[in-house]
């Protein structure tokens, strides 16, 4: 088997890991392990997998669910299914949902080098023509609990302290960079606490300027001020009996902190101009994209008003911290858009989804929200395709630092590996980007010399002419030779 492929071997039994990786990294092939079925679900979701090889029996989540996670997100992934010796009847479970094949225990090494041979193959049949991930109408396999689309780790976090504080009067400050969520969080705290009948009353700190602020809140009596002609009830009352959603509360001036501190602590204020105290049941539900930490440090959040806010923190990660969600997103905000644009996307290509994933989102949801509202708008076929997308994500699927070789009507200059990689981006994200770099020069160099004679230019490189097609085509290389 000359084909050199990226295989993921889920077990939990360390000898048969060794065992499978020994065979595999033999052949040549690139080996990842899990020990279990949720690692295995995070190295399959975090990309660069072409066959899984995984053991029925795990803890956690077992075979199947592996397959069945696969089978839904990951089509063109091939799974090999290893089954204990005479259960037939799981293999052809594990068949009719969707793998690839199965290996019974125990096994031969030839076994399994025929049957990962096949699966490789298979996989590299698939991936020669650019995928397309179909979203049927019918079909709402899109997870999430609360009205909040995601099943990564990190949203199962958030998903479970959800479940644990929303029912109760704790008061919770959210936090996460802007557009992650975190209005949406406020509302699934209220829409899933007894409260729900009452009303949700959610007031932007930063909208509100700072003179009228108290009034806002606290409401004033006729007279209190010029123009108060009448009386009118603040956010405090408005909200008696439900939620008071205080959002971008790092925004809120120092003087009013000690107004709000202390109706946080009575339960009891004053309208402006108003003598009478009033008595409100409020739950409170605070949000910033403030270090409200680092507010405090520079005098401008106070830090009793800090703690009172912060019994319940919860903090909503950046979306590219959770790229696993990214698909699930894509397929949620394209049915909304669809609907709310009388559009017909029916899918996304898979090298367009694949950019998605690698741009780095610093306006997190909301921003993929937006680009897809535009590409949808402009988008000609029923297929989202990567050069719908805006310049910017579209270059993710191009490796940056050299030039398209191929693209003569194509001018666009790709981003620098630096620029591309800004903020968060991992050493191995680097160590790709860098080394998809190094591989375009080499073969575009190469390809130079031998005038784009691919079998010339294999031979230079010493690696065989199939390989570089595959390594062309995953750089995005043109093949004169194939025409592609
Ligand atoms: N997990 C999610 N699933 C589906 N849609 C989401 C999710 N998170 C956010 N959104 C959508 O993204 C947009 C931004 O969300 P939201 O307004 O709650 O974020 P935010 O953190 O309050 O942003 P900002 O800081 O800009 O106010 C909304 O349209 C919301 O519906
Ligand atoms: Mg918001």
């Amino acid at each position: 088997m000359s084909e050199r492929a990226r295989i993921l071997v889920a077990d939990d039994e360390p000898n048969l890991r060794r065992v499978l990786t020994a065979i595999l990294r033999r052949d040549g092939h690139d080996v990842t392990v899990a020990v279990d079925g949720s690692e295995a679900l995070e190295k399959l979701g975090a990309g660069d997998i072409d066959v899984v090889i995984t053991d029925l029996r795990m803890p956690k989540l077992d075979g199947m669910d592996v397959l069945r996670h696969a089978a839904r997100h990951t089509p063109h992934i091939p799974v090999i299914m290893i089954t204990a010796y005479g259960s037939v009847g799981q293999a052809v479970e594990a068949i009719k949902a969707g793998a690839f094949d199965y290996i019974e225990k125990p096994f031969e090494q030839d076994q399994i080098r025929v049957v990962v041979g096949k699966a490789v193959r298979h996989a590299i049949a698939n991936s020669a023509q650019p995928r397309a991930t179909l979203y049927p109408s019918g079909d709402d396999s899109v997870r999430g609990r609360f009205g909040l689309v995601g099943d990564s780790n990190e949203m199962q976090a958030v998903f479970e302290i959800i479940d644990k504080v929303a029912d109760t009067p704790s008061t919770v400050l959210i936090t996460g960079e802007s557009g992650t969520g975190k209005e949406l969080v406020a509302k699934a705290l209220h829409e899933n606490s007894s409260r729900k009948g009452g009303p949700f009353i959610k007031i932007n700190c930063a909208a509100i300027p700072k003179t009228l602020m108290e009034s806002e809140l606290f409401g004033y009596e006729k007279g209190a001020f010029t123009g108060a002609t009448s009386s009118k009830p603040g956010r405090f009352e408005l909200a008696d009996g439900g939620t008071l959603f205080l959002d971008e509360i790092g925004e809120i001036p120092v003087e009013m902190q000690v107004k709000l501190l202390r109706a946080i602590q009575e339960s009891e204020f004053e309208r402006v101009g108003g003598i009478k105290t009033l008595k409100v049941d409020v739950r409170l539900i605070t949000a910033t994209n403030r270090d409200l930490e680092a507010e405090i440090k520079s005098g401008n959040f106070r830090e009793d008003l800090f703690y009172r806010l912060n019994v319940v923190p919860l903090t909503i990660p950046p979306l590219r911290r959770r790229r696993g969600d990214i698909p699930l997103l894509v397929r949620h905000i394209i049915r909304k858009f669809n609907e709310r644009l009388k559009k017909n996307v029916a899918s996304i290509a898979d090298d367009a989804l694949a950019a998605l994933e690698a741009h780095n989102w610093p306006g997190n949801i909301r921003e993929l929200e937006n680009v897809l509202e535009r590409t949808i708008l402009f988008c000609k076929g029923d297929v989202i395709q990567r050069v719908d997308l805006p310049d910017e994500i579209a270059a993710h699927g191009t490796p940056a630092g050299a030039a398209p070789i191929d693209d003569d009507d194509d001018d666009t200059a790709v981003e620098p590996v630096a620029a591309e990689l800004s903020g968060d981006a991992s050493l191995k994200d680097i160590v790709r980007a860098e080394t998809s770099r190094v591989e375009r020069e080499v073969i575009a160099k190469a390809l130079d010399e031998t005038n784009g004679n691919v079998t010339q230019a294999a031979r230079l490189l010493k690696i065989s002419r199939k390989s570089l097609q595959m390594k062309m085509k995953e750089l995005g290389l043109r093949d004169r030779e194939a025409g592609t």
